[in-house]
């Protein structure tokens, strides 16, 4: 094992072909880069027919918008095109040397998928898992060969955020961790190889943050005094502005993981639930630009301060 740092890059196995379960808006997001900078086919699969379709036009729409913004030319965007392929049949699966999944963050649904695809792929395919933060070897302990299975964590969005982390498992072996830092390189990401602690590094840290911010409005403080607070520390975004870009459902998650793991240094956040299941905090412009707080946003938090 290389505990500090990466295995020779001499170790990578060559990707030749990609499959991506989940066709969702992250999938979607790292579809296209694969075929951007690694230049292989990509094949994308979901539970069924219409997600898998409607994967392959998001990716489409993001190639097109690319060319009007005369950022690729027409054929660039005709071979980026032809370059992905959606499947609801994971046969299609069988000779792909790199398999990532970004399916629902729940434990069995990712060993589930992981179960179906080690029957499908050769022994020396890579098993790669976009989790925010659960547990890699959790996820891979079901596998017949959990030596191929690494974290490989994007952060939102996927084609800006410079960064990646590659989860090293007490399981993974060399080639897989030298593979993921070498695929990490290509795609233009930097790499940092971490451990398979909860929330691995950066969730960790931003957990804290947007755990404290819910817990400040979830104990009274008005959502406008905690954002502009928070708001010249010189992050990009506020606690809550970012918690709606990488999603409610998955902010409340990442929050649950870190409570279940270290129950006296993170909050839980009921509201948190409930602001998901609403699905915003702010109110937005047609162009997506924030205009205020959502009223039943404020309706939950008040009533969860009052609780
Ligand atoms: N998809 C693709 N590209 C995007 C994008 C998106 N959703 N949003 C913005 N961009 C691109 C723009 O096209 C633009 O590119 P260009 O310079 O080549 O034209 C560039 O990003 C800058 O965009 P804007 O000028 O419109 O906006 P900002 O300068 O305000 O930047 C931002 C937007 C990059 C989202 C910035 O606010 C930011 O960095 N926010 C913090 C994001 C962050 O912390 N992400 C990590 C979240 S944690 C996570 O994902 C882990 C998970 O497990 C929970």
């Amino acid at each position: 094992k290389h505990p500090a740092g990466a295995p020779s890059p001499d170790l990578a196995r060559k990707i030749t072909k990609v499959g991506i379960v989940g066709a969702g808006l992250m999938a979607s997001q790292f579809a296209l880069l694969f075929v951007r900078k690694l230049r292989v086919p990509v094949v994308i699969t979901d539970i069924d027919q219409s997600r898998v379709e409607g994967g392959v036009a998001g990716i489409h729409a993001s190639i097109d918008e690319m060319q009007t913004k005369g950022r690729i030319s027409p054929d660039e965007s005709n071979r980026l095109k032809a370059l992905i392929s959606g499947t609801t049949d994971l046969a299609d699966f069988a000779d792909a040397d790199w398999v990532i999944e970004a399916v629902f963050e729940e434990l069995s649904v990712k060993q589930e998928v992981f179960a179906n695809v080690e029957k499908i792929v050769a022994e020396t395919c890579i098993l790669a898992t976009n989790t925010s933060s659960l547990s890699v070897s959790a996820i891979g302990s079901g596998l017949v060969h959990p030596a191929r299975l690494v974290g490989f964590h994007f952060f939102n969005p996927v084609a800006v955020m410079p960064l990646v982390e590659v989860v090293n498992t007490p399981a993974t072996d060399d080639e897989t961790l030298a593979t993921a830092m070498v695929v990490a390189k290509t795609l233009g990401k930097s790499a940092v190889i971490t451990a398979d602690a909860p929330g691995f590094v950066v969730n960790r840290v931003l957990a804290k943050l947007l755990g404290e911010a819910m817990h400040a409005v979830e104990t009274g403080t008005p959502f406008e005094v905690v954002d502009s607070a928070t708001a010249p520390f010189g992050l990009p975004m506020t606690p809550f502005e970012l918690l709606e870009l990488v999603g409610l459902t998955v902010g409340a998650h990442v929050l649950d993981t870190h409570h279940a793991a270290f129950p006296d240094r993170f909050f839980e956040s009921p509201a948190l639930h409930e602001l998901a299941d609403h699905g915003k905090i702010f109110t937005r412009d047609a162009k997506g630009k924030r205009t205020g707080f959502d009223p039943a946003a404020v309706a939950i938090v008040t009533k969860a301060a009052a609780a």
